[in-house]
């Protein structure tokens, strides 16, 4: 007996884009604010939206020698920039002209060209606990009994939010908290819900953000490599409420350039010995990773991608024993423009050995941000999507992470090229558009 198929989905299932998506950010710092000032550019004409696949990228559809190829923008049902409206929240107060000049990310010219648009959002006071990032002290927290208190505080802030938009996302753009594991308060919705009463020490801030816009049915991204959403009892109740979730830790500079290369190597069946992987950076990110227990949850995000891509189980003579290292130095004179050096061995044929060295002296924000934008809009489109919004994990995203979400025993995709593909494919099956594998035999028959 064969399995029924699901109905092939088709656009007019979608519900439209009507009204405005408000984006709600934890962590108003350098990405957000060139996100958002970033948006505002573009709304009003001043600089392009380079970097994101959703406003530049094509799609193509049917055959090469149909010549269908879109912009993403014009295919799928995409809110515009137009509708898009922002808020957040943050320990230090003040606007977002001041976040932005702080940040040193973009010119202070086209900083002042957006002042009065800037100066009109100001954070909300956070939800923080200084023991998840301890390089920063609060000027502006909320105050509440107990963790449930501190939660329902940004449960009302969405309410209200909510009177003044149609739909919302939420997109955590905060620091990276200490690194820590599942425990059994985070195994089951009833007991995540009892911690928070209990004040648990191991609901961490970005949790209670995530709980709250899950619990209003809001989609929840994670820029940042926290445990956050990676426990099943928010991914419980992203099921529950079918409000989507996704991967953590944006996929921007070295990691980004790794698994571009890595692909290749396996490609071509090149061995690997060595990749060794450092940094500096000196913005405020680069303050908090400076301390061992937050720089740990992001070198435990960085240093997934190679055993995923290489499967050094499979090619054990080509990678069973690679040395694989990641270092990120806090050097305050560098700012936002981190450089990331990889010095890569490889070997070939009969096992000589060879070196690849890569210096991309990159600019953090600038390459985080239009990712940022691309999931929040996606993420809206997921909410509207009956074949995507019950999934919890959307895996069709994994592109924009350095550590996807993926189904319980199902290993994450990292090669950037077969993400690209899973990204297209979903948006052509959602838009009932027959999938593209890339056989093309039709081309040579009779
Ligand atoms: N820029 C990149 O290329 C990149 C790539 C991958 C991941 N990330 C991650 O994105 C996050 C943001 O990066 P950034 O460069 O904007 O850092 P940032 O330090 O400039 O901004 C983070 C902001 O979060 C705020 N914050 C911390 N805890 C908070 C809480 N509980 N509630 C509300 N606000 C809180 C901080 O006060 C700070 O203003 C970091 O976790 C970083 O590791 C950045």
């Amino acid at each position: 007996m064969s399995t029924p198929q699901a109905a092939q989905p088709t656009a007019a299932d979608i519900t439209p884009h009507k009204g405005k998506l408000g984006i709600m950010i934890p962590g108003m710092g350098a990405v957000a604010t060139t996100l958002i000032a970033g948006v505002e550019a573009v709304r009003r004409g001043f600089a392009q939206p380079i970097g994101s696949m959703s406003q530049m990228g094509t799609i193509r559809l049917g055959k090469r020698t149909d010549d269908r190829t879109p912009l993403i923008k014009d295919f799928a049902p995409l809110a515009p920039l137009e509708d898009l409206v922002f808020t957040g929240w943050d320990i230090f107060g003040g606007n977002l002209y001041d976040a932005a000049k702080t940040a040193a990310v973009l010119d202070r010219d086209q900083l002042d060209q957006m002042k009065p648009f800037l100066e009109s959002i100001e954070p909300m006071p956070a939800a923080f606990e200084e023991r998840y990032v301890k390089r920063l002290t609060a000027k502006d927290k909320k105050v509440g009994k107990n963790k449930c208190d501190l939660a329902n505080q940004i449960r009302n802030d969405i309410a209200e939010f909510k009177t003044k938009t149609d739909r919302q996302v939420m997109i955590w753009c905060g620091s990276t908290e200490i690194y820590h594991e599942p425990k059994a308060v985070h195994q089951t919705l009833e007991a995540f819900e009892k911690g928070l009463v209990e004040d648990d020490p191991d609901i961490a801030p970005s949790m209670l953000y995530a709980w709250a816009a899950l619990k209003e049915g809001i989609p929840f991204a994670n820029g940042a490599p926290n445990l956050t959403v990676d426990i099943p009892a928010l991914q419980e109740l992203s099921k529950k409420m079918n409000a989507p979730i996704c991967g953590k830790d944006f996929k921007t500079g070295q990691t980004f350039i790794k698994t571009v290369l890595a692909p290749g190597f396996k490609a071509r069946q090149l061995g690997v010995s060595g990749w060794y992987s450092t940094n500096i950076l000196g913005n405020r990110d680069g303050e908090v990773l400076d301390d061992p227990d937050n720089f740990k949850t992001k070198e435990v995000s960085k240093l997934g991608v190679l055993e995923h891509i290489f499967q050094p189980e499979k090619n054990p003579a080509l990678y069973g024993d690679i040395f694989h290292k990641v270092r990120i130095n806090y050097y305050p004179p560098r700012g936002d423009n981190k450089e990331g050096w990889d010095n890569i061995d490889i070997f070939g044929w009969l096992g000589y050995p060879m070196q690849i060295k890569v210096d991309f002296l990159c600019r953090d924000s600038i390459l985080a941000a239009p990712l940022a934008l691309d999931l929040c809009l996606f993420m809206d489109l997921a909410a509207r999507t009956p074949a995507l919004r019950g999934l919890g994990i959307q895996e069709w995203l994994s592109f924009y992470f350095k550590d996807p979400d993926t189904a319980p025993g199902v290993y994450p995709e990292h090669d950037l090229f077969i993400q690209s593909m899973k990204l297209k494919n979903t948006l052509r099956h959602i838009m009932g558009e027959p999938l593209i594998t890339h056989l093309g035999l039709d081309y040579y028959g009779e």
